[in-house]
């Protein structure tokens, strides 16, 4: 019984130090993106260097999870009535990046886009610099610090200045930005208005403020748009505003509507140490 003893010890002691590993390791992030829109969306993800992002197609009410580790910096943004073949080719009416699923470019505007930079410090915003394709809002659940929520607090499709409005078959699918539009230095924050102290707000980027006060709506909006928070797990939802409850966080896990999330912490190390002792017990009884 020695021999059983023994190996039973050794497995316990192997998962032990795996476990403690992971969790040495767990400066990972998970990204819960819920789409509680009406319509299907296409989420993209790029990374802000290597553009080689993800896609995939989300239904309404349901949400995917995606990892990314401390250094990542990324974009997160949905494609809007995408047609994919089998080979999954297609388009989309809005945001676009590229022909396939899977995107192979950034997003082409007009897109309200999630930013994160993910370090000790996670710095995350949502930018309508590009934009607005769709409401998003940012959350982070059990973070340190600020983490507070980016995003909007209704659709500014509906509030859309009428000379930046996209349409299809005459319904408004996107506010485009006033850069976009009239590719001016000025609105663009380019030439002489190339910073921060001259490139001031318009009656245009004022109007998207209003509909996402915790939103970039031009290139050198207020920093405060910019949220920073610790250890943190991000849920993106789309069609949803700042105040509304689209997940909530309780026993070590996120819960969103028709779909849990993955495990936030992983405490299997704890599970191991209370082992010990049981298996201890059981040797003796042997
Ligand atoms: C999730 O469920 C809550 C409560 O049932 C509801 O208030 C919320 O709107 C739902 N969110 C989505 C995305 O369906
Ligand atoms: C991808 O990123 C890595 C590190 O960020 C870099 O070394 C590499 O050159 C990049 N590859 C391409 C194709 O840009
Ligand atoms: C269709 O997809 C294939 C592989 O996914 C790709 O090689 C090809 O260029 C695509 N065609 C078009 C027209 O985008
Ligand atoms: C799309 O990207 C995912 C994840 O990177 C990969 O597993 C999948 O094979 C890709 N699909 C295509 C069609 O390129
Ligand atoms: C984060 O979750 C862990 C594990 O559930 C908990 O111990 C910790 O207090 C939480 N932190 C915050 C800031 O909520
Ligand atoms: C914004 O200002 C420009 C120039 O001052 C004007 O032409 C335009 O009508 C204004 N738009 C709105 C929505 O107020
Ligand atoms: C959190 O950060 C935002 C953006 O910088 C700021 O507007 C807000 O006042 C901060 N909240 C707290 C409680 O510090
Ligand atoms: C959230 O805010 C919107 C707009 O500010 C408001 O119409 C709605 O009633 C609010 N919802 C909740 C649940 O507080």
């Amino acid at each position: 019984m020695a021999s059983f003893c023994s190996v039973l010890l050794t497995i316990v002691f192997i998962f032990t130090i795996t476990a403690s590993v992971t969790r040495i390791s767990s400066s990972t992030r998970t990204f819960t993106i819920v789409n509680s829109c009406k319509e299907t969306i296409w989420p993209g993800i790029t990374h802000s260097e290597n553009i080689s992002g993800g896609g995939i197609e989300l239904k309404p009410g349901k949400s995917t999870v995606y990892t990314a580790s401390s250094g990542w910096g990324g974009r997160i943004w949905a494609r809007t009535s995408c047609k994919f073949n089998k080979n999954g080719n297609g388009t989309c009416q809005t945001g676009s990046c590229g022909s396939t699923l899977n995107c192979t470019g950034p997003s082409s505007p007009p897109t309200s886009i999630a930013e994160f930079n993910l370090g000790e410090i996670d710095y995350y915003d949502v930018s309508l610099v590009d934009g607005f394709n769709l409401p998003v809002m940012v959350k982070a659940f059990n973070g340190t610090g600020n983490c507070s929520t980016a995003g909007c607090d209704g659709d500014m499709r509906q509030n859309c200045p009428s000379d930046l409005t996209l349409k299809a078959k005459g319904k408004v699918i996107a506010c485009r930005s006033a850069c976009d539009v009239y590719k001016t230095d000025e609105y663009c924050c380019r030439g002489k208005y190339g910073n921060p102290d001259t490139c001031l707000p318009s009656n245009y980027s004022k109007s998207f403020k209003l509909v996402c006060p915790a939103a970039y709506s031009y290139a050198y909006d207020d920093p405060t748009s910019v949220i920073t928070c610790s250890g943190a797990n991000y849920v993106v939802a789309f069609c949803a505003t700042r105040n509304q409850t689209v997940c909530s966080y309780h026993d070590n896990q996120l819960f969103c509507n028709q779909s849990k999330g993955l495990k936030v912490v992983p405490h299997r190390w704890w599970v191991a140490v209370l082992a010990i002792p049981l298996m201890l017990k059981l040797c003796v009884m042997f």
